[in-house]
C-alpha cells in the first residue's frame, strides 16, 4: 500500500492538486495521460459524478499517477474510493465519521477546515494537513496567513476560486502544502476532449510553482 508518507511528498512536491469533475469515465485515460505529459503526478477525482469510482479505477491504472477521492461525504464513499484504488481522500468540511473511516483504511485523508475551530478539530482528530475551502469566498491567501499564525503546524490545500491570476498568492505562503482547482481541468475541456489544453494548463501551472509562484 502506498504510505501516508509517499503521498504526502507526492502532493507536497508538485504544491497542485488538480480537481477533477468528469461525467464520463471513458475521458479518464486521456485525462491522466494529459496531466503526466504536463508534468503533474497527483491527481483528485470528485466522488460529484457516477462516474467518479470508474474513472479512479481507470486513472489508477497509471502508474506514474497517484489518484486520490474528492468530495467523499460518507464512510459509505471512502470505501467506494479504497475499492477503487484511491490513495487519498478529501473532503469539503470536516466529518469526524469520514477521518475515522479513513484511519480505519489506512487512508491519508485532507478534510475541509476553514476556521479556527475547524482547525482545532482537525487537530484534536491527529491531523495537520487542511483543505481549505471554497478558498477565495472565504478570505483566500490572506485568511490563510492569519490562520497560519496560531497554528503554526498546520498545512492547507486551498481549493476553490483559484486560477493562475491568485495561483501565486498562495504559493507565496509556506503554510500551503498545495493549491487545488480545476482552473487545468475545467468539466467543459473535459467534455469537449481537449486533452492538448489541459496538458497546456497544467504545464503552467506547474512552470508557476517552479518559479516560486513570483
Ligand atoms: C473543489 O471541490 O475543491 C472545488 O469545487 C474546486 O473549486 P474550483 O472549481 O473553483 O477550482
Amino acid at each position: 500500500m502506498t504510505s501516508v508518507h509517499h503521498v504526502e511528498q507526492a502532493i507536497g512536491a508538485a504544491r497542485l492538486l488538480p480537481v477533477v469533475v468528469l461525467e464520463d469515465a471513458a475521458g479518464a485515460e486521456p485525462l491522466a495521460a494529459a496531466l503526466t505529459a504536463g508534468g503533474l503526478r497527483s491527481v483528485e477525482v470528485t466522488f460529484r459524478t457516477d462516474a467518479a469510482a470508474e474513472a479512479i479505477r481507470i486513472m489508477a491504472e497509471n502508474p506514474e499517477l497517484l489518484v486520490g477521492a474528492g468530495t467523499v461525504l460518507s464512510p459509505a464513499q471512502v470505501d467506494a474510493a479504497v475499492e477503487a484504488g484511491a490513495k487519498f481522500v478529501v473532503s469539503p468540511g470536516f466529518s469526524p465519521a469520514v477521518v475515522e473511516r479513513c484511519r480505519e483504511a489506512g487512508l491519508p485523508v485532507y478534510p475541509g477546515a476553514a476556521t479556527a475551530t475547524e482547525i482545532h478539530m482537525a487537530l484534536d482528530a491527529g491531523l495537520s494537513i487542511v483543505k481549505f475551502f471554497p478558498a477565495e469566498q472565504i478570505g483566500g491567501a490572506k485568511m490563510i496567513k492569519a490562520l497560519a499564525a496560531p497554528f503554526r503546524s498546520v498545512r492547507f490545500i486551498p481549493t476553490g476560486g483559484v486560477n493562475t491570476a491568485n495561483l501565486p498568492d498562495y504559493l507565496a505562503l509556506g503554510a500551503v502544502f498545495a493549491v487545488g482547482g480545476t482552473w487545468m481541468v475545467a468539466p467543459d475541456l473535459l467534455a469537449a476532449g481537449k486533452w492538448d489544453e489541459v496538458t497546456r494548463l497544467t504545464a503552467e501551472a506547474v512552470a508557476l510553482v517552479a518559479k516560486g509562484g513570483k
